[in-house]
């Protein structure tokens, strides 16, 4: 298996939940194959355990990447139900015992390891609290300034910046661009993570005359990411391509 790849002039490439196009989403695994390939930061989403670990999985539970043989609500357990979870590959099978849910800790050794930026996303809603004791966490591991913050919820933004004054953070919205927004991301010295479906060049234009980076996800498709790249947006994020 191989990555499909594009020009990507001024885009920096992303590597969604590690190399999920070729390995478990969230793993391991997914982030060493894209360490090892030409991306510029590696995504990954992270949830707090009921035990304060702050653990590496996109669902709020283990459901879908367990087909269905664990259910457990991450958030609402503790961490010694889910860390010997293995979870199948990609194809079906439990045969590698290295799949597994990692913690923020080893993502972030193996984005430092192969000089990676952490693209990381904030999934659910964190108090502030637990937003603190993240940051405290990630620079403990003395990888702060390689972290890009992600959140659907400004809430979580607003709180990260008020930690970071000079960090990236980026607003993720599944919505079309709107003064609103604009107003919210200058309001707060965010940047804007975006559904790519709902990017034109214009907005890509506009967003730049605020000085606001523009990251666009989840794009798979060779064309469509080079009409991105033509439209000058910073970053795209992908299962594959590089
Ligand atoms: O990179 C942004 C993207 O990850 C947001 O969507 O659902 O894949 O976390 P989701
Ligand atoms: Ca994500």
């Amino acid at each position: 298996m191989d990555t499909v790849k594009i020009s990507s002039g001024q885009a920096k490439i992303i590597a969604h939940r590690g190399l999920s196009g070729i390995e478990r989403e969230n793993t391991c695994p997914a982030f060493v194959a894209a360490g090892n390939r030409s991306y510029f930061g590696i995504e990954a989403d992270v949830h707090i355990t009921k035990d304060g670990k702050f653990i590496i999985i996109h669902d709020e539970t283990t459901n879908r990447v367990t087909a269905g043989v664990h259910k457990i609500n991450v958030e609402r357990t503790t961490h010694s139900k889910s860390e010997n979870i293995i979870l199948p590959d990609l194809d079906g099978t439990t045969i590698r015992k290295d799949i597994k849910i990692p913690l923020l800790d080893e993502y972030l050794s193996i984005c430092k390891k192969y000089g990676k930026t952490a693209v990381l996303e904030v999934k659910s809603l964190f108090s502030e609290s637990d937003i603190k004791k993240l940051v405290l966490n990630i620079k403990a591991l003395g990888y702060i300034e390689n972290v890009i913050f992600i959140s659907f919820a400004l809430e979580n933004c607003i709180n990260l910046r008020k930690l970071l004054p000079q960090s990236q953070i980026q607003l993720l919205t599944k919505r079309e661009l709107t003064s609103d927004i604009i107003r919210t991301l200058c309001e707060n010295k965010l940047d804007l993570d975006i559904n790519y479906k709902k990017l034109t060049k214009e907005a890509v234009d506009l967003l730049h005359s605020h000085k606001i980076r523009v990251n666009c996800w989840t794009c798979d498709n060779k064309a469509d990411a080079e009409r991105l790249v033509d439209y000058g947006v910073d970053f795209i994020t992908t299962n594959i391509l590089e």
